[in-house]
């Protein structure tokens, strides 16, 4: 198959889908490939992982030689080096547990009963269970406690039955439920890779002196940027100057690459201890670039979500889903919308609503909200609703995603590579994005004119510039406070209006990265049974809001945490002196456009909860249980 190059313009895209279980680097070419793929793997070790493994077709020993090491790629690479063995064909893992202990005997590269081939997988098999039961019945003994041992098995058990290797291949992707993305090498077809993707994405490099194939072209990125996103649910034969891609019902797929490029600093810490804490100095420039991106978009935003301009005047209402961090961001956009697009607009946490009623609308607009576009429950909603004939379109930082390809219509925020598990400048360009969108849908509506659209891009600029520099002036009492606050063994966090999801996410910052129970809860429930909890071992965060009437019962809110000896840290305006009297701590920010409170107080919120974390040495770019991009349900 001729490899059909698709250019695509300018644009830095970044594949940094960091899945749930593992990463995967294989290699086949021209060239002795040990060293590169072990490389590669090194590359990809930030995505976090518990053990290691390679195989390659040795070309001394015409065999396969598998290496597998518990812990960091360092053991493994030792081990490998220490090896005469080195070939043209190689597969490497990292496997971040999810089915079995991490060691030697459960880390991958895996290989069946007669060791013809070795395979690596990404995701989790959701049907591993039922499977492992029938191949068990049908004679397999099982040597590891991985779900992935029962791919190895199944695709013996169909090599067993025909010569016919792609016959083979898709007679056992097609009995796989879940996320199955693996990538094989057979001792008797030494020149070939074997691919699956299911669910958890998978690209190859192709390269002048062969193929890369990686769970994240960041492992390549020395070698090509021409890349082929295998489409999901498709398997392929990969051979030095060739690939052979077919759908589940054996039809050929057409091969075209992307050029991508990549920001190699974007894998840099540069001067910053941590991603995340360069990330979220980062924002106000991400901010700016996401802003100059659409306002050069304009009109043309209408055609790239998939919308006419008259479909943009009359749509009914717009949904938006998503999960964690986006759907904070969702939950803070639908303010946006209602208020100034006069749009009804609903907001789904996307892993709940696939239980909950659907009522059809197509007059409306479905909107993602996810910064990898590979969220697998996010995924799963656009399937959902695709099924009905929605039309969809997607927010992401990611143009290569996923949910790019699966919907509609979509736009891009200018983040740019988001390394730290924690979100933090993808959760702000969202903010932007949306803030913007939501001025664009009201300026085609008629409810604003261009004045007022040029001046909401002026406001968004204020409130980075807002954003990054109450973290300079705060920074050196943060620092000292989360000595304190570290103490604490639960914090809430208290917000009203488009502050209440904002309190969420800082909440859920402060979990996720310093293991600290945290709560985001609408001040006005207080009094409705949560302020039984508060005392003085429970720091009370509260985010105020310009909004006179929104204020007042903050303040009211405020003094009924005082009144039961409650600590308060409080992110106040200026001018709010009667809610400053109340704080133990305060945090004063400048005034910024109505709405754009979160966006102002997203700087100090993140800092706060990361210097809770350093001081509690947590591991905060990778903390534990976490994955950047959850591409498993
Ligand atoms: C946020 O800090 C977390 N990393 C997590 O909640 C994340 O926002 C969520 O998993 C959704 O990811 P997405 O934006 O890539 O869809």
């Amino acid at each position: 198959m001729k490899l059909k190059k698709l250019v695509v313009i300018a644009a830095l895209f970044f594949n940094n889908q960091i899945n749930y279980s593992c990463s995967i680097f294989a290699y086949v070419g021209s060239q002795l490939c040990k060293a590169h793929v072990l490389k590669g793997l090194s590359r990809l070790e930030y995505r976090g992982y518990d053990s290691s493994g390679f195989a390659v077709y040795d070309i001394v020993t015409n065999d396969l030689v598998v290496l597998k090491k518990p812990g960091k790629i360092a053991e493994l690479k030792m081990a490998a080096l220490a090896s005469s063995c080195d070939g043209y064909a190689a597969l490497g893992h990292t496997r971040w547990s999810t089915h079995g202990v991490s060691n030697e005997v459960n880390a991958h590269p895996h290989t069946n009963d007669d060791r013809t081939f070795a395979l690596v997988h990404n995701g989790i098999i959701e049907n591993h269970f039922q499977l492992r039961e029938q191949l068990s019945k049908e004679g397999y003994t099982f040597k590891t406690e991985t779900d992935t041992e029962v791919m190895v098995h199944l695709f013996d058990q169909e090599l067993k039955k025909t010569d016919d290797i792609k016959k083979a291949t898709l007679q056992t992707v097609r009995k796989l439920k879940g996320a199955c993305t693996f990538v094989a090498l057979h001792k008797d077809h030494p020149e070939m890779l074997i691919a699956a993707r299911q669910r958890a994405p998978i690209c190859i490099g192709v390269g002048e002196d062969g193929m890369h194939i990686a769970s994240d072209f960041l492992a390549f990125a020395d070698k090509t940027n021409q890349v082929f996103f295998m489409p999901e649910k498709s398997i392929a034969f990969i051979k030095k100057g060739a690939i052979f891609a077919y759908d589940y019902d054996g039809n050929v797929l057409p091969i075209e690459t992307k050029t991508v490029n990549l920001q190699p600093s974007a894998y840099e810490k540069l001067d910053h201890d941590h991603f995340m804490l360069k990330e979220i100095y980062e924002q106000k420039i991400a901010i700016e670039k996401t802003v100059a991106h659409l306002h050069e978009l304009g009109d043309k935003v209408w055609s790239q979500l998939g919308l006419t301009p008259q479909q943009a005047r009359t749509l009914f209402s717009l949904n938006l889903f998503g999960c964690g961090t986006s759907w904070h961001a969702a939950r803070i956009g639908q303010f946006f919308f209602e208020k100034i697009a006069k749009m009804p607009t609903s907001v789904y946490l996307a892993s709940e609503f696939r239980y909950m009623e659907f009522f059809p609308c197509l007059d409306c607009l479905f909107m993602s909200v996810s910064q990898s576009g590979e969220t697998a429950d996010t995924l799963e909603l656009i399937r959902y609703f695709k099924k009905f004939g929605a039309r969809l379109a997607t927010l992401t930082n990611v143009a290569t995603s996923s949910m790019v390809r699966e919907t509609n219509g979509h736009l891009l925020t200018k983040a740019g590579p988001e390394i730290a598990v924690a979100s933090t400048k993808a959760f702000s360009t969202q903010l932007a994005s949306l803030y913007w969108l939501a001025h664009r849908f009201a300026l085609q509506r008629g409810h604003i004119n261009m004045e007022q659209m040029a001046q909401a891009e002026k406001d968004v600029l204020h409130a980075a510039s807002v954003l990054e520099q109450t973290i300079d002036q705060y920074k050196v009492d943060i620092i000292e406070a989360a000595k304190t606050y570290a103490q604490a063994q639960r914090i809430m966090y208290l917000g009203r209006h488009v502050t209440y999801p904002f309190a969420m996410e800082g909440a859920l910052k402060l979990k996720e990265i310093s293991y600290i129970f945290a709560q985001g809860y609408p001040a006005g429930e207080l009094k409705h049974g949560s302020i039984a909890l508060v005392d003085e071992h429970t720091p009370i965060i509260l985010f105020s809001h310009q909004d006179p009437v929104i204020y007042q019962k903050l303040v009211g809110n405020a003094q009924e945490v005082k009144a039961r000896g409650g600590h308060l840290l409080i992110f106040a305006f200026e001018g709010q002196d009667e809610l400053i009297q109340l704080a133990d701590r305060v945090y004063t920010i400048p005034r910024v456009a109505p709405l754009l409170e979160p966006l102002a107080m997203t700087g100090i919120m993140q800092f706060f909860a990361y210097q809770v974390a350093l001081v509690l040495g947590r591991d905060i770019d990778k903390p534990r249980n976490l994955a950047k991009s959850v591409t498993v349900e």
